[in-house]
């Protein structure tokens, strides 16, 4: 079990070929590209074979005003034959262990259905919805605005669009600049922008489909990250997207609250998602300590601005104390492992604990949803720390 080199590149796509879909080759070859490419990624080699490789990207999450540093998991795979062995597992607890070393909080990933709870993951934050473009969805583009594939000195001005929608939200993955580095230069990625002109005014990521490979034919797209000021620019983009599919299927995921949702209902087939990013915590005490601006700002805004105490998050096995005065968590402590709440507080179990951070339930929900999940005497102090939350996070990979 190793680092990835340059010399290993040949054979980690190979295996990414063999055992992950279509897109895979050029998306691993996107981040595999530059020099720190392969060092992003742990293998594990029998002789001079690649028999299992995993990719771990550095990046952060926003949580209200809080930024957490988190590791991003992806390309996780074994060689047909080295299966059962228990590769990916010291993989997958490499990577991890990595990832603490450095000060991540948070892991975020998605994939294979079960798989990755093995490793301390939950499912946390929905997919966003995707809407099927209608061949027939009459996309009228207001005059002056013209739809180009973004060039390199486009990407702070992309860079800026995608901040502002992500800002309406509680909870937000932001690119790194790797990610958006491998991201325009993935042969399966096309950014294209709006221009009126003077200014960019949109921008959307789309992913090519099945269709790609021959040429001038339709493709299936799927549009992400569509940032726009105003119904415009997505009319524009949208209407973009459609002459560049040339027939083929056209997927746009929504952003509630931002300007693509106003647009999408009235031009779209809503599908169903019910996929989750998986989020993992590895230390509740580090986190919430970490989330202090954020849970200040909550208290702050409550009724319990104006009061002092404590209050225990028990994850039975342990716990954490967050004291308060002033409208403010002013500190944060580990607790023991106890039985049930003899102590007060609230209990969270451990595999539920990222969802009431990072998840749309929020306190109260998750009460509902988990019987081991009990807010007790301060629920209304629990509720104001932890409500419900939106997210806007979309990864590398496009599900
Ligand atoms: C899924 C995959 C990565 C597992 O690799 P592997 O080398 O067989 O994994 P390991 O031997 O380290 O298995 C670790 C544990 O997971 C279990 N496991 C393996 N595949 C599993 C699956 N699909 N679902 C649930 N558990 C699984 C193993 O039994 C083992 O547990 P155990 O030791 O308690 O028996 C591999 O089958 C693969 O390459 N699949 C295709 C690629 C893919 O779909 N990648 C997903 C990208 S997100």
């Amino acid at each position: 079990m190793r680092s990835a080199q340059s010399g290993d590149v040949e054979q980690i796509l190979a295996l990414v070929g063999d055992r992950l879909d279509e897109d895979g080759v050029p998306d691993a070859a996107a981040t595999l590209a530059g020099v720190e490419g392969p060092g992003r990624y742990v293998v594990a080699v029998d002789g001079d074979r690649v028999a299992a490789v995993t990719a771990l990207w550095q990046d952060s999450v926003r949580v209200g005003p809080t930024v957490l540093p988190s590791g991003q998991i992806d390309f996780v795979a074994s060689l047909a034959g080295y299966g059962g062995r228990g590769l990916v597992r010291d993989l997958m607890n490499m990577a991890l262990a990595r990832s603490a070393a450095r000060g991540d909080l948070v892991q975020i990933m998605i994939g294979i259905p079960y798989f990755y709870r093995q490793f301390g993951f939950s499912y946390v934050i929905p997919l966003p919805t995707p809407y099927e473009l209608r061949a027939d969805a009459d996309l009228a583009v207001p005059d002056g605005l013209e739809v180009r594939e973004a060039g390199p000195d486009d990407l702070p001005a992309v860079r800026r669009l995608q901040d502002a929608v992500q800002a309406g939200y509680d909870v937000a993955l932001p690119h790194s600049d790797d990610t958006w580095r491998s991201l325009a230069s993935a042969e399966t990625v096309r950014f294209r922008v709006v221009d009126d002109g003077s200014a960019m005014s949109g921008f959307a990521r789309h992913k090519i489909g099945a269709g790609r490979a021959v040429g001038d034919g339709p493709h299936d797209i799927t549009v992400a990250e569509v940032a726009a000021i105003g119904v415009g620019p997505v009319r524009a983009l949208l209407a973009d997207a459609r002459t560049q599919a040339r027939g083929g299927r056209i997927m746009v995921k929504d952003r509630p609250g931002a300007a693509v949702s106003a647009v999408l209902p009235a031009v779209g087939l809503r599908h169903q998602e019910t996929d989750r990013y998986m989020v993992r915590v590895a230390d509740p005490v580090a986190l919430l300590d970490a989330l202090r601006p954020t849970l200040s700002a909550r208290l702050k805004a409550s009724h319990f601005a104006h009061e002092s105490g404590d209050l225990l998050v028990s994850y039975y096995r342990g716990g954490v104390v967050l004291t308060y005065a002033g409208g403010a968590v002013t500190a944060v402590r580990s607790a023991p492992r106890q039985q049930g709440l003899v102590a007060g507080g609230i209990g969270v179990p451990p595999d539920v604990l990222p969802d009431l951070v990072f998840g749309p339930h929020g306190a109260a929900g998750l009460e509902q949803l988990h019987a081991d999940c009990n807010l007790g005497p301060q629920r209304t102090l629990a509720e104001a720390l932890f409500p419900p939350v939106t997210a806007d996070v979309l990864t590398f990979y496009v599900p």
